[in-house]
Protein backbone atom coordinates (compact mmCIF):
# COMPACT_ATOMS: atom_id res chain seq x y z
CA UNK A 1 0.00 0.00 0.00
CA UNK A 2 3.05 2.51 0.77
CA UNK A 3 4.56 1.12 -2.08
CA UNK A 4 2.12 2.29 -4.65
CA UNK A 5 3.01 5.73 -3.11
CA UNK A 6 6.67 6.44 -2.65
CA UNK A 7 9.36 5.21 -4.75
CA UNK A 8 10.90 1.79 -2.56
CA UNK A 9 13.90 0.12 -2.98
CA UNK A 10 14.30 -3.06 -1.07
CA UNK A 11 16.85 -3.36 1.81
CA UNK A 12 17.05 -7.02 3.01
CA UNK A 13 13.85 -8.15 5.16
CA UNK A 14 12.69 -4.36 4.67
CA UNK A 15 11.98 -1.73 2.19
CA UNK A 16 13.29 1.88 2.22
CA UNK A 17 12.63 5.14 0.31
CA UNK A 18 13.10 9.03 0.56
CA UNK A 19 10.66 10.20 3.44
CA UNK A 20 7.15 11.63 1.79
CA UNK A 21 6.59 13.54 5.06
CA UNK A 22 9.44 16.13 4.86
CA UNK A 23 12.05 17.15 2.41
CA UNK A 24 14.90 14.61 2.16
CA UNK A 25 17.66 13.48 -0.50
CA UNK A 26 18.80 10.57 2.19
CA UNK A 27 16.73 7.97 2.12
CA UNK A 28 15.87 7.71 5.81
CA UNK A 29 11.97 5.77 5.71
CA UNK A 30 11.88 2.64 6.25
CA UNK A 31 8.81 0.54 5.98
CA UNK A 32 8.37 -2.94 7.32
CA UNK A 33 6.22 -5.24 5.17
CA UNK A 34 5.98 -7.88 8.32
CA UNK A 35 5.15 -5.46 10.37
CA UNK A 36 3.26 -3.42 7.98
CA UNK A 37 4.60 -0.35 9.72
CA UNK A 38 6.86 2.34 8.73
CA UNK A 39 9.04 4.59 10.32
CA UNK A 40 11.37 8.12 9.35
CA UNK A 41 14.58 7.97 11.47
CA UNK A 42 14.60 11.51 9.79
CA UNK A 43 11.53 13.12 10.80
CA UNK A 44 9.88 10.60 13.38
CA UNK A 45 7.14 10.11 11.30
CA UNK A 46 5.73 6.49 11.89
CA UNK A 47 2.57 4.31 11.80
CA UNK A 48 0.28 1.53 10.37
CA UNK A 49 -1.12 0.91 6.89
CA UNK A 50 -3.96 3.11 8.51
CA UNK A 51 -2.23 5.74 9.38
CA UNK A 52 -0.06 5.98 6.63
CA UNK A 53 -3.12 6.80 5.08
CA UNK A 54 -4.40 9.15 6.71
CA UNK A 55 -1.37 10.97 6.89
CA UNK A 56 -0.20 11.20 3.76
CA UNK A 57 -3.96 10.94 1.71
CA UNK A 58 -5.32 13.04 4.97
CA UNK A 59 -8.41 10.80 5.09
CA UNK A 60 -9.92 10.40 7.98
CA UNK A 61 -10.96 7.57 9.90
CA UNK A 62 -11.59 7.65 13.38
CA UNK A 63 -11.85 4.47 14.83
CA UNK A 64 -8.39 4.12 13.28
CA UNK A 65 -7.58 6.99 15.84
CA UNK A 66 -8.40 5.24 18.96
CA UNK A 67 -6.84 1.96 17.90
CA UNK A 68 -3.46 3.53 16.62
CA UNK A 69 -3.44 5.82 20.27
CA UNK A 70 -3.61 2.44 21.99
CA UNK A 71 -0.65 1.15 19.72
CA UNK A 72 1.46 3.64 19.47
CA UNK A 73 1.28 3.82 23.57
CA UNK A 74 0.34 7.89 23.10
CA UNK A 75 -0.95 8.11 26.75
CA UNK A 76 -2.41 11.54 28.00
CA UNK A 77 -0.46 13.16 29.81
CA UNK A 78 -0.62 13.08 33.61
CA UNK A 79 -1.36 15.85 35.56
CA UNK A 80 0.88 16.06 38.73
CA UNK A 81 3.27 13.30 38.26
CA UNK A 82 3.95 10.03 39.99
CA UNK A 83 3.69 9.23 43.63
CA UNK A 84 0.97 10.06 45.93
CA UNK A 85 1.34 13.40 48.29
CA UNK A 86 2.85 12.56 51.68
CA UNK A 87 1.04 14.79 53.66
CA UNK A 88 4.35 14.82 56.27
CA UNK A 89 5.94 17.12 53.40
CA UNK A 90 2.81 19.41 53.24
CA UNK A 91 5.09 21.45 55.81
CA UNK A 92 8.42 21.23 53.81
CA UNK A 93 6.63 22.32 50.42
CA UNK A 94 4.77 25.43 52.11
CA UNK A 95 8.46 26.68 53.82
CA UNK A 96 9.94 25.96 50.35
CA UNK A 97 7.24 28.59 49.04
CA UNK A 98 7.84 31.27 51.75
CA UNK A 99 11.85 30.99 51.18
CA UNK A 100 11.49 31.17 47.06
CA UNK A 101 9.40 34.44 47.79
CA UNK A 102 12.23 35.51 50.40
CA UNK A 103 15.20 35.06 48.08
CA UNK A 104 12.72 36.79 45.28
CA UNK A 105 11.93 40.02 47.38
CA UNK A 106 15.79 39.72 48.11
CA UNK A 107 16.83 40.15 44.47
CA UNK A 108 14.62 42.72 43.84
CA UNK A 109 16.32 45.38 46.91
CA UNK A 110 19.78 43.66 46.37
CA UNK A 111 21.87 46.32 43.87
CA UNK A 112 24.37 43.87 42.97
CA UNK A 113 22.77 40.58 42.47
CA UNK A 114 20.38 43.06 40.07
CA UNK A 115 23.01 43.77 37.65
CA UNK A 116 24.47 40.59 37.77
CA UNK A 117 21.15 39.48 36.41
CA UNK A 118 20.78 41.68 34.21
CA UNK A 119 23.94 41.72 33.08
CA UNK A 120 22.95 38.16 32.02
CA UNK A 121 20.44 39.34 30.18
CA UNK A 122 17.73 38.68 32.20
CA UNK A 123 14.48 40.41 31.67
CA UNK A 124 12.09 41.47 34.47
CA UNK A 125 9.36 39.45 33.42
CA UNK A 126 11.57 36.26 33.11
CA UNK A 127 12.70 36.38 36.57
CA UNK A 128 9.24 36.70 37.82
CA UNK A 129 8.51 33.36 35.26
CA UNK A 130 11.33 31.44 36.74
CA UNK A 131 10.61 32.89 40.13
CA UNK A 132 14.86 33.71 40.33
CA UNK A 133 16.04 35.26 43.73
CA UNK A 134 19.13 35.66 45.63
CA UNK A 135 20.33 34.33 48.75
CA UNK A 136 21.93 37.43 50.73
CA UNK A 137 25.48 37.43 51.71
CA UNK A 138 25.25 35.65 55.35
CA UNK A 139 25.29 32.70 57.48
CA UNK A 140 21.81 32.92 58.91
CA UNK A 141 19.95 35.31 56.63
CA UNK A 142 17.29 31.86 55.90
CA UNK A 143 18.11 30.85 59.25
CA UNK A 144 16.79 33.56 61.25
CA UNK A 145 13.93 34.32 59.38
CA UNK A 146 12.48 30.66 59.24
CA UNK A 147 14.22 29.10 61.77
CA UNK A 148 13.04 30.77 65.21
CA UNK A 149 11.81 27.40 66.52
CA UNK A 150 13.51 24.09 66.96
CA UNK A 151 10.58 22.30 64.85
CA UNK A 152 11.13 25.19 61.94
CA UNK A 153 14.80 24.42 62.20
CA UNK A 154 14.50 20.80 61.96
CA UNK A 155 12.08 21.75 58.76
CA UNK A 156 15.07 23.69 57.46
CA UNK A 157 17.48 21.34 57.54
CA UNK A 158 15.14 18.42 56.21
CA UNK A 159 14.98 20.69 53.16
CA UNK A 160 18.53 21.34 52.88
CA UNK A 161 18.59 25.19 53.45
CA UNK A 162 20.23 24.95 56.25
CA UNK A 163 23.27 22.70 57.30
CA UNK A 164 24.53 21.42 60.96
CA UNK A 165 27.45 22.51 61.94
CA UNK A 166 29.83 19.91 62.17
CA UNK A 167 32.02 19.18 65.53
CA UNK A 168 29.63 21.53 67.60
CA UNK A 169 27.04 19.83 69.80
CA UNK A 170 23.99 19.93 67.78
CA UNK A 171 22.32 23.87 68.23
CA UNK A 172 24.66 25.00 65.12
CA UNK A 173 23.38 25.75 61.64
CA UNK A 174 23.81 27.80 59.37
CA UNK A 175 22.64 28.74 55.85
CA UNK A 176 23.51 26.61 52.65
CA UNK A 177 23.18 29.45 49.91
CA UNK A 178 25.07 32.54 50.44
CA UNK A 179 25.95 35.68 48.09
CA UNK A 180 23.95 33.58 45.31
CA UNK A 181 21.30 33.76 42.55
CA UNK A 182 18.99 31.49 43.08
CA UNK A 183 17.05 29.24 40.93
CA UNK A 184 13.61 27.22 42.64
CA UNK A 185 13.71 23.59 41.10
CA UNK A 186 9.30 23.38 40.72
CA UNK A 187 7.61 20.36 40.75
CA UNK A 188 4.67 19.58 38.25
CA UNK A 189 2.29 21.12 40.20
CA UNK A 190 4.52 24.53 40.55
CA UNK A 191 6.17 23.65 44.24
CA UNK A 192 9.73 24.34 44.84
CA UNK A 193 10.91 21.38 45.94
CA UNK A 194 14.61 22.58 45.68
CA UNK A 195 16.93 25.40 44.59
CA UNK A 196 20.53 25.54 42.55
CA UNK A 197 22.27 28.89 43.83
CA UNK A 198 24.96 30.36 41.34
CA UNK A 199 27.46 32.40 42.11
CA UNK A 200 27.60 36.00 41.24
CA UNK A 201 31.68 35.89 40.10
CA UNK A 202 33.73 33.70 40.88
CA UNK A 203 33.67 31.12 43.46
CA UNK A 204 33.72 27.66 44.08
CA UNK A 205 31.34 25.69 43.38
CA UNK A 206 30.01 27.77 40.36
CA UNK A 207 26.67 26.44 41.23
CA UNK A 208 25.35 24.85 44.30
CA UNK A 209 22.48 22.79 44.54
CA UNK A 210 20.02 21.55 47.25
CA UNK A 211 20.78 17.88 48.22
CA UNK A 212 18.49 14.98 47.91
CA UNK A 213 15.80 15.35 50.21
CA UNK A 214 12.19 14.32 50.92
CA UNK A 215 11.23 16.45 48.32
CA UNK A 216 13.97 16.30 45.86
CA UNK A 217 15.26 13.36 43.89
CA UNK A 218 17.47 14.90 41.34
CA UNK A 219 17.71 11.78 38.89
CA UNK A 220 14.15 12.75 38.42
CA UNK A 221 13.29 16.09 37.89
CA UNK A 222 13.73 18.28 35.11
CA UNK A 223 14.57 21.78 35.78
CA UNK A 224 12.15 24.04 33.27
CA UNK A 225 9.33 21.02 33.17
CA UNK A 226 6.86 22.91 35.14
CA UNK A 227 7.59 26.56 33.37
CA UNK A 228 7.38 24.59 29.97
CA UNK A 229 4.22 23.18 30.79
CA UNK A 230 2.69 26.81 32.05
CA UNK A 231 4.01 28.39 28.40
CA UNK A 232 0.71 27.42 26.77
CA UNK A 233 0.13 26.11 23.65
CA UNK A 234 0.49 22.53 23.59
CA UNK A 235 3.58 20.81 24.29
CA UNK A 236 4.98 18.83 21.08
CA UNK A 237 8.36 18.62 21.83
CA UNK A 238 11.30 19.35 24.49
CA UNK A 239 14.75 19.88 24.16
CA UNK A 240 16.96 18.70 26.91
CA UNK A 241 19.99 21.34 27.54
CA UNK A 242 22.63 21.13 30.43
CA UNK A 243 22.49 24.30 32.35
CA UNK A 244 19.96 26.27 33.87
CA UNK A 245 21.10 29.12 32.44
CA UNK A 246 20.20 27.61 29.19
CA UNK A 247 16.85 26.97 29.96
CA UNK A 248 15.71 30.39 31.66
CA UNK A 249 17.50 32.14 28.36
CA UNK A 250 15.80 30.01 26.07
CA UNK A 251 12.56 29.76 27.77
CA UNK A 252 13.04 34.01 27.18
CA UNK A 253 13.94 33.87 23.70
CA UNK A 254 10.27 32.23 23.17
CA UNK A 255 11.72 28.28 23.20
CA UNK A 256 9.37 27.59 25.88
CA UNK A 257 9.84 24.05 26.02
CA UNK A 258 13.59 23.34 27.01
CA UNK A 259 14.52 21.63 30.33
CA UNK A 260 17.86 20.47 31.98
CA UNK A 261 18.74 17.95 33.88
CA UNK A 262 20.60 18.57 37.18
CA UNK A 263 23.87 18.04 37.11
CA UNK A 264 23.15 14.80 36.11
CA UNK A 265 23.24 12.62 32.95
CA UNK A 266 19.64 11.82 31.64
CA UNK A 267 18.77 9.20 33.01
CA UNK A 268 16.06 6.12 31.94
CA UNK A 269 13.51 7.99 34.63
CA UNK A 270 13.90 11.06 32.85
CA UNK A 271 12.82 9.90 29.85
CA UNK A 272 10.00 8.40 31.17
CA UNK A 273 8.83 11.72 32.28
CA UNK A 274 9.71 13.21 28.92
CA UNK A 275 7.63 10.74 26.80
CA UNK A 276 4.66 10.95 29.03
CA UNK A 277 4.22 14.75 27.94
CA UNK A 278 5.40 14.33 23.85
CA UNK A 279 6.60 12.10 21.34
CA UNK A 280 9.86 14.40 20.39
CA UNK A 281 12.79 15.19 22.58
CA UNK A 282 16.01 17.11 20.80
CA UNK A 283 19.21 16.82 23.38
CA UNK A 284 21.19 19.90 22.87
CA UNK A 285 24.86 19.73 23.60
CA UNK A 286 27.89 21.73 23.60
CA UNK A 287 30.49 21.07 20.77
CA UNK A 288 33.45 20.29 22.89
CA UNK A 289 34.91 17.12 24.34
CA UNK A 290 32.63 17.15 27.67
CA UNK A 291 29.45 17.91 25.75
CA UNK A 292 30.11 15.26 23.04
CA UNK A 293 31.11 12.25 26.03
CA UNK A 294 27.45 13.42 27.61
CA UNK A 295 25.65 13.13 24.72
CA UNK A 296 27.43 9.74 24.33
CA UNK A 297 25.61 8.92 27.54
CA UNK A 298 22.37 10.30 26.65
CA UNK A 299 22.22 8.47 23.66
CA UNK A 300 23.04 4.95 25.98
CA UNK A 301 20.36 5.69 28.39
CA UNK A 302 18.13 6.72 25.84
CA UNK A 303 18.20 3.42 24.26
CA UNK A 304 15.44 1.53 25.99
CA UNK A 305 13.00 4.19 25.86
CA UNK A 306 13.66 4.31 22.29
CA UNK A 307 10.84 3.29 20.29
CA UNK A 308 8.12 3.29 17.03
CA UNK A 309 6.07 6.48 17.67
CA UNK A 310 9.05 8.16 19.60
CA UNK A 311 11.61 10.64 17.88
CA UNK A 312 15.26 11.28 19.97
CA UNK A 313 17.17 13.54 18.20
CA UNK A 314 20.80 14.78 19.07
CA UNK A 315 22.30 18.94 18.72
CA UNK A 316 25.82 19.36 18.78
CA UNK A 317 26.26 23.08 18.99
CA UNK A 318 29.22 24.78 17.68
CA UNK A 319 32.91 25.24 19.97
CA UNK A 320 32.70 27.66 22.29
CA UNK A 321 28.89 27.88 22.54
CA UNK A 322 26.15 26.38 24.44
CA UNK A 323 22.50 27.57 24.36
CA UNK A 324 22.20 30.45 26.54
CA UNK A 325 25.31 32.32 24.25
CA UNK A 326 23.64 30.36 20.84
CA UNK A 327 20.08 31.69 21.47
CA UNK A 328 21.59 35.15 22.18
CA UNK A 329 24.03 35.38 19.54
CA UNK A 330 21.46 34.00 16.69
CA UNK A 331 17.68 34.11 18.37
CA UNK A 332 14.73 31.97 18.39
CA UNK A 333 13.93 31.13 14.38
CA UNK A 334 17.84 30.23 13.85
CA UNK A 335 18.05 28.04 16.86
CA UNK A 336 15.01 26.18 16.16
CA UNK A 337 16.17 25.67 12.29
CA UNK A 338 19.13 24.13 13.99
CA UNK A 339 16.43 22.01 16.10
CA UNK A 340 14.47 20.96 13.05
CA UNK A 341 17.90 19.47 11.68
CA UNK A 342 19.25 17.64 14.52
CA UNK A 343 20.63 14.61 14.18
CA UNK A 344 18.36 11.34 14.36
CA UNK A 345 19.23 9.15 17.19
CA UNK A 346 20.04 6.24 14.49
CA UNK A 347 22.20 8.29 12.44
CA UNK A 348 24.02 9.80 15.62
CA UNK A 349 24.63 5.75 16.68
CA UNK A 350 26.13 5.33 13.60
CA UNK A 351 28.03 8.23 12.53
CA UNK A 352 29.57 7.88 16.58
CA UNK A 353 30.27 4.03 15.55
CA UNK A 354 31.59 4.87 12.30
CA UNK A 355 33.81 7.73 13.59
CA UNK A 356 37.15 6.00 13.94
CA UNK A 357 36.56 2.86 12.02
CA UNK A 358 37.18 2.36 8.38
CA UNK A 359 33.90 1.25 6.81
CA UNK A 360 35.85 1.05 3.42
CA UNK A 361 37.37 -2.35 4.66
CA UNK A 362 35.44 -5.70 5.90
CA UNK A 363 37.70 -5.34 9.22
CA UNK A 364 36.48 -1.77 9.76
CA UNK A 365 32.61 -3.28 9.15
CA UNK A 366 33.08 -5.98 11.41
CA UNK A 367 34.28 -4.18 14.54
CA UNK A 368 31.30 -1.35 13.75
CA UNK A 369 28.97 -4.28 13.91
CA UNK A 370 30.52 -5.43 17.19
CA UNK A 371 30.18 -2.21 18.66
CA UNK A 372 26.96 -2.02 18.05
CA UNK A 373 25.60 -4.69 18.74
CA UNK A 374 25.57 -4.30 22.65
CA UNK A 375 23.88 -0.85 21.97
CA UNK A 376 21.20 -2.56 19.92
CA UNK A 377 20.38 -4.85 22.65
CA UNK A 378 19.15 -2.15 25.21
CA UNK A 379 16.69 -0.82 22.71
CA UNK A 380 13.23 -3.36 23.05
CA UNK A 381 12.14 -5.23 20.97
CA UNK A 382 9.63 -3.83 18.34
CA UNK A 383 9.49 -2.60 14.95
CA UNK A 384 11.94 0.54 15.27
CA UNK A 385 14.67 -1.90 16.72
CA UNK A 386 14.91 -4.28 13.55
CA UNK A 387 14.65 -1.13 11.67
CA UNK A 388 17.63 0.02 13.74
CA UNK A 389 19.29 -3.19 12.54
CA UNK A 390 18.32 -2.79 9.12
CA UNK A 391 19.78 0.59 9.36
CA UNK A 392 22.89 -0.60 10.72
CA UNK A 393 23.23 -3.25 8.39
CA UNK A 394 23.33 -1.50 5.64
CA UNK A 395 26.18 0.44 6.54
CA UNK A 396 27.91 -2.73 7.86
CA UNK A 397 27.30 -3.88 3.85
CA UNK A 398 25.35 -7.21 5.35
CA UNK A 399 22.00 -8.48 4.51
CA UNK A 400 20.15 -7.87 8.46
CA UNK A 401 19.36 -11.39 8.84
CA UNK A 402 22.95 -12.32 8.67
CA UNK A 403 23.87 -9.43 11.03
CA UNK A 404 21.63 -11.09 13.30
CA UNK A 405 22.53 -14.23 12.92
CA UNK A 406 26.32 -12.84 14.31
CA UNK A 407 25.16 -11.44 16.42
CA UNK A 408 23.26 -14.05 18.27
CA UNK A 409 26.43 -16.43 17.79
CA UNK A 410 28.21 -13.60 19.46
CA UNK A 411 31.14 -13.51 17.34
CA UNK A 412 31.10 -10.09 14.85
CA UNK A 413 34.79 -10.73 14.81
CA UNK A 414 36.16 -13.71 12.68
CA UNK A 415 37.89 -15.63 15.96
CA UNK A 416 41.49 -16.30 16.41
CA UNK A 417 42.37 -20.01 16.77
CA UNK A 418 42.27 -19.62 20.49
CA UNK A 419 39.17 -17.97 19.97
CA UNK A 420 36.25 -17.53 23.06
CA UNK A 421 38.42 -19.53 25.40
CA UNK A 422 37.70 -19.06 29.20
CA UNK A 423 39.32 -16.89 31.24
CA UNK A 424 43.11 -18.23 31.28
CA UNK A 425 44.36 -19.13 34.79
CA UNK A 426 44.98 -15.82 36.69
CA UNK A 427 48.68 -15.97 38.09
CA UNK A 428 51.31 -16.40 35.45
CA UNK A 429 52.62 -13.11 34.57
CA UNK A 430 52.68 -13.83 30.83
CA UNK A 431 50.03 -14.04 28.27
CA UNK A 432 47.65 -14.03 30.94
CA UNK A 433 49.37 -12.02 33.16
CA UNK A 434 46.68 -9.29 35.46
CA UNK A 435 48.48 -6.04 34.08
CA UNK A 436 47.53 -7.69 30.68
CA UNK A 437 44.20 -9.43 31.57
CA UNK A 438 43.05 -5.50 31.95
CA UNK A 439 44.90 -3.35 29.36
CA UNK A 440 42.84 -6.24 27.16
CA UNK A 441 39.52 -5.61 28.43
CA UNK A 442 40.28 -1.57 28.59
CA UNK A 443 40.91 -1.68 24.61
CA UNK A 444 37.85 -4.07 23.75
CA UNK A 445 35.66 -1.59 26.03
CA UNK A 446 37.04 1.63 26.65
CA UNK A 447 33.69 2.69 28.43
CA UNK A 448 34.23 0.26 31.60
CA UNK A 449 37.30 2.59 32.83
CA UNK A 450 34.27 4.34 33.73
CA UNK A 451 33.47 2.06 36.23
CA UNK A 452 36.24 2.33 38.01
CA UNK A 453 36.07 4.54 41.02
CA UNK A 454 39.03 7.29 42.59
CA UNK A 455 39.64 4.82 45.13
CA UNK A 456 40.05 1.90 43.52
CA UNK A 457 42.58 3.85 40.89
CA UNK A 458 44.88 5.53 43.82
CA UNK A 459 45.07 1.53 45.06
CA UNK A 460 47.03 0.99 41.74
CA UNK A 461 49.24 3.89 42.23
CA UNK A 462 52.25 1.49 43.84
CA UNK A 463 51.39 -1.31 41.79
CA UNK A 464 55.21 -2.52 40.24
CA UNK A 465 53.94 -5.42 37.82
CA UNK A 466 55.19 -5.27 34.08
CA UNK A 467 53.13 -3.09 32.25
CA UNK A 468 51.14 -1.48 35.15
CA UNK A 469 52.54 2.50 34.06
CA UNK A 470 50.80 1.91 30.46
CA UNK A 471 47.48 0.79 32.13
CA UNK A 472 47.54 3.32 34.92
CA UNK A 473 48.05 5.60 31.80
CA UNK A 474 45.41 4.14 29.73
CA UNK A 475 42.93 3.94 32.56
CA UNK A 476 43.49 8.08 33.54
CA UNK A 477 43.23 8.86 29.77
CA UNK A 478 40.23 6.98 29.22
CA UNK A 479 38.40 8.07 32.64
CA UNK A 480 39.17 11.81 31.38
CA UNK A 481 38.47 11.30 27.96
CA UNK A 482 36.23 8.65 27.49
CA UNK A 483 35.87 6.43 24.25
CA UNK A 484 33.40 4.18 22.78
CA UNK A 485 35.21 1.54 20.79
CA UNK A 486 38.67 -0.37 20.75
CA UNK A 487 39.54 1.19 17.14
CA UNK A 488 39.16 4.94 18.87
CA UNK A 489 41.83 3.72 21.11
CA UNK A 490 43.93 2.41 18.95
CA UNK A 491 44.13 5.37 17.81
CA UNK A 492 44.29 7.59 19.73
CA UNK A 493 47.45 5.63 21.31
CA UNK A 494 49.12 5.14 18.37
CA UNK A 495 51.67 7.71 18.42
CA UNK A 496 51.79 7.03 22.28
CA UNK A 497 54.74 4.95 24.67
CA UNK A 498 53.05 1.65 24.83
CA UNK A 499 50.76 1.80 21.90
CA UNK A 500 51.66 -0.78 19.32
CA UNK A 501 51.29 -3.04 22.10
CA UNK A 502 47.80 -2.02 22.64
CA UNK A 503 47.12 -2.87 19.04
CA UNK A 504 48.69 -6.14 19.27
CA UNK A 505 46.90 -7.04 22.51
CA UNK A 506 43.23 -6.16 20.60
CA UNK A 507 44.62 -8.61 17.63
CA UNK A 508 45.67 -11.67 19.86
CA UNK A 509 43.39 -11.46 22.81
CA UNK A 510 40.77 -13.89 22.93
CA UNK A 511 37.06 -12.49 21.28
CA UNK A 512 35.63 -10.78 24.24
CA UNK A 513 31.49 -9.95 23.83
CA UNK A 514 30.23 -8.85 26.72
CA UNK A 515 31.19 -5.68 27.98
CA UNK A 516 29.36 -6.31 31.41
CA UNK A 517 31.80 -8.93 32.25
CA UNK A 518 34.65 -7.56 31.00
CA UNK A 519 33.81 -4.45 33.54
CA UNK A 520 33.34 -7.45 36.39
CA UNK A 521 36.60 -8.71 35.11
CA UNK A 522 38.34 -5.81 34.65
CA UNK A 523 37.20 -4.69 38.83
CA UNK A 524 38.49 -8.06 39.63
CA UNK A 525 42.11 -8.44 37.40
CA UNK A 526 42.44 -4.63 39.19
CA UNK A 527 41.14 -5.69 42.83
CA UNK A 528 44.22 -8.61 42.45
CA UNK A 529 47.01 -6.40 41.41
CA UNK A 530 46.41 -4.20 44.16
CA UNK A 531 46.15 -7.62 46.53
CA UNK A 532 49.64 -8.57 44.91
CA UNK A 533 51.25 -5.43 45.83
CA UNK A 534 49.94 -5.65 49.80
CA UNK A 535 51.52 -9.69 49.39
CA UNK A 536 54.66 -8.26 47.89
CA UNK A 537 54.91 -5.69 50.15
CA UNK A 538 54.14 -7.52 53.30
CA UNK A 539 56.83 -9.49 52.42
CA UNK A 540 59.07 -7.25 51.82
CA UNK A 541 58.56 -5.62 55.32
CA UNK A 542 58.76 -9.57 57.21
CA UNK A 543 62.37 -10.11 55.40
CA UNK A 544 63.47 -6.82 56.40
CA UNK A 545 62.70 -7.45 60.25
CA UNK A 546 64.71 -10.31 60.24
CA UNK A 547 68.14 -8.43 59.57
CA UNK A 548 66.70 -5.58 61.84
CA UNK A 549 63.55 -3.91 63.63
CA UNK A 550 60.86 -2.25 62.01
CA UNK A 551 60.51 1.71 61.99
CA UNK A 552 57.22 2.47 64.08
CA UNK A 553 55.98 4.15 60.64
CA UNK A 554 56.91 0.43 58.98
CA UNK A 555 55.38 -1.44 62.07
CA UNK A 556 52.02 0.47 61.27
CA UNK A 557 52.01 -0.35 58.10
CA UNK A 558 52.66 -4.04 58.49
CA UNK A 559 49.23 -3.45 60.91
CA UNK A 560 47.70 -1.78 57.98
CA UNK A 561 48.16 -4.58 55.66
CA UNK A 562 47.53 -7.26 57.05
CA UNK A 563 44.26 -5.78 58.55
CA UNK A 564 43.65 -5.09 54.96
CA UNK A 565 43.96 -8.54 53.82
CA UNK A 566 41.80 -9.66 56.51
CA UNK A 567 39.41 -7.68 55.21
CA UNK A 568 39.24 -8.68 51.66
CA UNK A 569 39.26 -12.44 53.08
CA UNK A 570 41.57 -13.06 50.41
CA UNK A 571 43.99 -16.11 50.76
CA UNK A 572 47.70 -14.59 49.82
CA UNK A 573 47.85 -14.29 46.42
CA UNK A 574 50.62 -16.53 44.71
CA UNK A 575 52.16 -15.52 41.28
P1 LIG B 1 27.92 24.98 33.14
O1 LIG B 1 29.21 25.15 33.85
O2 LIG B 1 27.92 24.67 31.69
O3 LIG B 1 27.13 26.29 33.46
O4 LIG B 1 27.11 23.90 33.92
P2 LIG B 1 26.08 27.12 32.62
O5 LIG B 1 24.74 26.51 32.76
O6 LIG B 1 26.58 27.45 31.26
O7 LIG B 1 26.06 28.40 33.55
P3 LIG B 1 26.59 29.85 33.30
O8 LIG B 1 26.21 30.21 31.93
O9 LIG B 1 28.07 29.84 33.54
O10 LIG B 1 25.87 30.60 34.38
C1 LIG B 1 25.95 23.32 33.41
C2 LIG B 1 25.12 22.79 34.54
O11 LIG B 1 25.84 21.86 35.32
C3 LIG B 1 25.48 21.95 36.68
C4 LIG B 1 24.38 23.00 36.74
O12 LIG B 1 23.14 22.34 36.63
C5 LIG B 1 24.68 23.84 35.54
O13 LIG B 1 23.57 24.58 35.10
N1 LIG B 1 26.62 22.40 37.51
C6 LIG B 1 27.66 23.07 36.97
C7 LIG B 1 26.59 22.14 38.85
O14 LIG B 1 25.65 21.52 39.36
N2 LIG B 1 27.64 22.57 39.64
C8 LIG B 1 28.69 23.28 39.12
O15 LIG B 1 29.58 23.68 39.88
C9 LIG B 1 28.70 23.52 37.75
MN1 LIG C 1 26.48 29.16 30.11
Amino acid sequence: MVGSRVQLTKAGREYKACCPFHSEKTASFWVSPEKQFYHCFGCGAHGTALRFLMEYDHMSFPEAIEDLAGRLGLTVPHEGGGGGPDPQNAPLYELMGRVTQFYAQTLAATARAGQYVAQRGLTAETMQRFALGYAPDAWDAVLSRFGARETDRRALAATGLIIERSGGRGEGHYDRFRDRIMFPIRDSRGRTIAFGGRVLDRGEPKYLNSPETALFHKGHELYGLYESRLAGGTLKRLVVVEGYMDVVRLHQAGITYAVATLGTSTTPDHLKRIFRLVREVVFAFDGDRAGRGAAWRALQHALPEAREGREIRFLFLPEGHDPDSLVGAEGRAAFEQRLDGALPLSEYLVRELSAEVDIAHADGRARLAEAARPLIGKVPAGVYRELLIARMAEVVGLPAERLEALWQDGMALPPPAAARAPLRPQHSAGRGSLVRQALARLVRFPGIAGTITDAERAELQNCTEAGAELLRGLLDDLRARPLQIAAQVIERWRDRPGGEHLGRLLEREAVLDDEAAAAVELQAALGKLVDLGVDQRLRALETQSRSRSLSEQELKEFQMLTSRKAIRNGKPVRR
